[in-house]
């Protein structure tokens, strides 16, 4: 029997981050290659035009699983229904500019999109925040939306995850997909805590951690740390754009694993609500290792924590908090 559609919602639609993953989603790359989809896309008055040229494209292209598009500036018409929530819409952050800087334009948009969900989308949506400030536009979404399950909250961090494995991947000179475990704690900026601790490289001789094969400490405890967490900076002086084609590919990653399951033994980071798991007060969208089975995620418990990781993960934790206080400022 065929297949029911899935309704995917992705805000933002017309810009850089949605030209680039609307076909990664008509193409089955998000929810699988048997799984049809229907868009729902949504973007504000002045970026209607373009939103509906990238309607045009996407019939143009002709992707068979794709079942329908609607482009909208309305959120109720975006929301009606949707399965999966793409959140990209917002201003992004421009050369020169602090994420703080757009915390105040993009936290009363994910206040106001909350109630839209909240009354409009299915009953077991799945949302993902990418517009930044991520993890605490996702605490707003919440927050705004206590209907919604807080489980079914996350924001993206798995770029960052991706680019911390990729960033081992060239040093050791071996795959990328040979690489895993990887962790990225806290908040998705740069006071976050990329971890190799618990990291592994598949070779002929079996799993070997990381910390045992990049026999130079030094880089591990500080350059590698600073590469992820000023990547997304390094992007923006390179193209005076923020990452798009990345962070579109990170964004399938992530709702694929969530709704699809983890592979066996590989864990992978997402942003959720603190449950109060290795210290991180609840209260706060933190960045977690976390397996998922059956389009639920768990957070990885029993990792051992040193001294050097507890100090990072409670400094990242504690921009969150100040984030979340300057959030709720900006919203009164
Ligand atoms: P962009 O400016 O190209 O696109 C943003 C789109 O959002 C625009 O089309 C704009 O019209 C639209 N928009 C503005 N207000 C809206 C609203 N109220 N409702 C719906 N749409 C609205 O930006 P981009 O490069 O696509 O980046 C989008 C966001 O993603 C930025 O906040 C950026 O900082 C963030 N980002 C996050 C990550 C991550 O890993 N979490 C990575 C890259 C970028
Ligand atoms: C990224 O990590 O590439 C972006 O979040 C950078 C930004 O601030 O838009």
């Amino acid at each position: 029997m065929a297949r029911s559609s899935l309704k995917v919602l992705v805000t933002g639609a017309a810009g850089q981050i949605g030209y680039a993953i609307v076909p990664m989603i008509a193409k089955g790359v998000m929810l699988g290659p048997d799984q049809p989809v229907i868009l729902h896309l949504l973007d504000i008055e002045p970026a209607a035009e373009a939103l509906n040229g990238v309607k045009m494209e996407l019939i143009d292209a002709a992707f068979p699983l794709l079942k329908g598009v609607i482009a909208t500036t309305d959120p109720i018409e975006a929301c009606m229904g949707v399965n999966i929530a793409v959140m990209v819409g917002g201003f992004p952050r421009k050369e020169g500019m602090e994420r703080k800087d757009v915390m105040s334009k993009n936290v009363s948009i994910y206040k106001a999109q909350a109630s839209a969900l909240e009354k409009h989308a299915a009953e077991d949506c799945k949302v993902l925040v990418i517009a930044n400030p991520a993890n605490t536009n996702a605490l707003i979404l919440k927050e705004f939306a206590p209907s919604i399950p807080e489980k079914n909250i996350t924001c993206l961090t798995r770029l960052d995850h991706n680019r911390a494995l990729g960033l081992i991947s060239e040093s050791l000179d071996v795959q990328v997909s040979d690489v895993k475990n990887v962790i990225i704690w806290g908040n998705h900026s740069s006071t976050q805590y990329p971890d190799v601790n618990h990291a592994t490289v598949r070779t002929s001789s079996g799993e070997k951690p990381v910390r045992e094969l990049v026999s130079d400490d030094k880089w591990l405890n500080a350059e590698f740390i600073t590469t992820v967490q000023q990547r997304g900076t390094a992007i923006i002086k390179a193209r005076k754009l923020s990452s798009a084609l990345s962070a579109a590919s990170a964004a399938c990653d992530h709702i694929r694993d969530w709704v699809l399951g983890t592979p066996e033994g590989t864990w992978v980071s997402m942003g959720v609500y603190s449950d109060g798991s290795y210290g991180i007060q609840p209260g706060l969208v933190y960045s977690f290792p976390v397996t998922c089975e059956k389009g639920k995620w768990s957070i990885v418990q029993g990792l051992k924590i040193d001294e050097f990781s507890r100090s990072k993960m409670d400094a990242t934790a504690k921009e969150l908090v100040e984030e979340k206080s300057l959030a709720y400022s900006c919203l009164n």
